[in-house]
């Protein structure tokens, strides 16, 4: 009996490693200590054995059954942790796989063409003011030259906001409202530009919008001449659009600047496309904001924002910028 059971004994290990899983591994418990076992059954023969070889089979049996339990029990311990990290790693979730997955949005085309100029102009040395929206009829109109009633406030299609005196309170229609109060904030030298949102009562199209983009630029200082206006103009045109583009002035005329011009840029393809306007404060604009126009000098340039970020992304409808649809914001 001794060499058979040391047989069955090396089976049984080699069934229990064999076994790759728990299930597996039930079964082959239920074949090596089960009813129909060989240890069960050389047990329900030692009834027959007189006492002595009963208790040396007794004894030899119950060794090898603890020693088929014993390897039985090592083996369950082991799959049980393969199958528990198995699990975990299935049901692992990564939080950072699904946030890659995700779109996030990014800033509007406007926003980032502002926020670009805001640079540009800063690395040259610019602060840069903001004013308000509604504003009175003096900052946006009287104190930049604008006679009562002058045909030229006409230039604008104004929109009133219903306070105040009739004509008083309005949607300001440009940024240079906030040339006026930079002045009033502070003396020279200032250096600034007024990025901006302004109101005209335009019907929308394709080049016209009711709300579109401004940013003024503002120099005040001693000895400021035309010449820095088309330095500077000419120093952003090619920081901006690229050293193959350039600009060129043509006379205009504004109530605030004197001389005034119309600020046009050339594509490296020949063609020119008008910008805005600029020109040297007027002396009535320097004294309304209690400036010595003997002492001090400036230019103010004004441009619309909007047909910037069309231009240098080849959209050619205005009112895509103000629609917000999906599909074509992402696009840029
Ligand atoms: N405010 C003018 C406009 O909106 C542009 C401008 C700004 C002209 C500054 C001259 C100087 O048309």
């Amino acid at each position: 009996m001794t060499p058979d059971l040391d047989q069955h004994l090396a089976d049984a290990a080699t069934a229990i490693a064999a076994a790759a899983d728990l299930d597996a591994l039930r079964i082959v418990d239920a074949e090596l200590l089960g009813k129909q076992s060989v240890v069960t059954t050389a047990r329900k023969a030692l009834g027959a054995m007189d006492v002595e070889e009963r208790k040396v089979a007794g004894r030899l049996l119950n060794e090898v059954r603890a020693g088929i339990q014993e390897q039985l029990e090592a083996r369950r311990t082991e799959l049980e942790s393969a199958a528990r990290s198995e699990q975990l790693e299935s049901e692992r979730l990564d939080l950072t796989e699904l946030d890659r997955g995700r779109r996030l949005g990014h800033r509007h085309v406007v926003t980032r063409t502002w926020e670009r100029l805001e640079d540009l102009f800063v690395g040259m040395g610019y602060t840069v003011s903001e004013g308000p929206e509604i504003e009175d009829e003096w900052h946006n109109f009287g104190a930049l030259n604008f006679p009562p009633d002058h045909p030229a406030r006409d230039m604008y299609d104004t929109l009133y906001v219903d306070h105040g005196e009739p004509g008083s309170t309005l949607l300001r229609t440009h940024t240079s409202p906030v040339q006026i109060r930079v002045m009033e904030a502070g003396g020279p030298p200032i250096y600034s530009i007024m990025p901006g949102r302004v109101f005209r009562s335009d019907t929308a199209d394709s080049t016209h919008m009711p709300v579109f983009h401004q940013l003024e630029g503002l120099v005040v200082d001693r000895g400021i001449t035309f010449g820095d206006l088309a330095g500077t103009l000419e120093a952003f045109t090619r920081a901006y659009f690229g050293g193959d583009f350039t600009s060129r002035l043509r006379p205009s005329y504004f109530p605030f600047t004197e001389p005034s011009a119309e600020f046009d840029i050339r594509r490296p393809d020949g063609t020119w496309l008008e910008l805005g306007g600029c020109g040297m404060v007027h002396p009535n604009v320097l004294e309304a904001c209690g400036l010595d126009p003997e002492e001090w000098s400036g230019f103010a340039f004004g441009f619309g924002l909007d047909r910037l970020a069309l231009m240098r992304h080849g959209i050619d409808d205005l009112r895509e910028l103000f629609r917000n649809d999906q599909r074509f914001l992402e696009q840029f």
